[in-house]
């Protein structure tokens, strides 16, 4: 049984926590850096972990719980963001009962994919994790009476985007033999339940070859965790500019390559962690 613990240190001047299995998260990131310019951010890539996507709930508890404990002791950090689809659906309650700071997860926008879709036909991109969660069944049986949903575990695709390849004929691929099944099911709009896909958003696109709304929620996370922020008196002063770091425990030249091609607009500060 762990104890609960509560980060007393944190106050408004505090950074911001976020993490995902590898640079995924980074998607969000980007909905942050636009609506709270003035935070400070640190975003942590378990690149080494990388996928969570066939990993254990247990597993991706341990390694939440090992970077949220990093977070709080290095960078005395008010807030988290699970920026990861798939260790939300694995352990998002169990981290909000063992820490005491405001936490905010993903999930598959199911509801807004259920309010755009015309012939309520939706196709859900997502790791098997999440696909096979507890939590997201309970979110789809919610809506399933609305609408028909085809999923879609998409396997390879992490592995691909973690090395930055998001133009290449091997991802082009690997979309063909994952979503060809889903091109004969008439779907119309098409939800992103896994950070990483954001990155390749314009091949799913290209696959597709009709303008299908593609979903994801990286804006309503940002939007949830402004109010959070507002909620609990932690907002920075909006006057100020805030910095990004970005850790990951890689310790090769990947994570340089791979931000160069993701994360082009982004300035930040990468440093590795054990
Ligand atoms: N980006 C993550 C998600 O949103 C995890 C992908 C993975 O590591 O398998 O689910």
């Amino acid at each position: 049984m762990h104890a609960k613990k509560t980060n007393l240190a944190m106050n408004n001047l505090s950074p911001i926590g976020i993490f995902d299995s590898g640079v995924g998260g980074l998607s969000v990131v980007n909905n942050i850096v636009n609506l709270l310019p003035f935070e400070n951010l640190v975003y942590v890539a378990d690149s080494k972990y990388a996928p969570y996507g066939s990993r254990s709930k247990e597993e991706i508890f341990d390694r939440s719980c090992v970077i949220i404990n990093y977070l709080i002791q290095s960078y005395n950090i008010k807030a988290i963001v699970v920026a990861c689809n798939t260790a939300t659906a694995a352990c998002i309650n169990e981290l909000r009962v063992l820490f005491s700071i405001p936490i905010i997860g993903m999930e598959p926008a199911i509801k807004p994919a259920n309010r755009l879709s015309k012939n309520k036909r939706i196709g859900i991109l997502a790791t098997s994790g999440t696909l096979k969660s507890s939590k997201f069944i309970a979110l789809l049986s919610h809506y399933e009476g609305n609408s028909e949903f085809f999923s879609q575990p998409c396997h390879g695709l992490v592995e691909e985007i973690e090395k930055g390849l998001i133009d290449t004929s091997k991802t082009r691929a690997i979309i063909n033999k994952n979503l060809s099944v889903l091109k004969r099911k008439k779907i119309d709009v098409i939800i992103l339940g896994c950070t990483h896909f954001v990155f390749i958003r314009h091949l799913i696109k290209e696959f597709f070859n009709e303008d299908i709304p593609i979903i994801d929620t990286g804006l309503a996370v940002a939007k949830r965790l402004l109010s959070q922020l507002e909620e609990n008196n932690l907002l920075m002063n909006r006057s100020l500019r805030g910095k990004l770091i970005i850790c990951t425990n890689d310790d090769s030249k990947q994570p340089q390559q791979t931000l160069k091609t993701l994360a082009p607009d982004l300035k930040y500060k990468l440093i590795t962690f054990n």
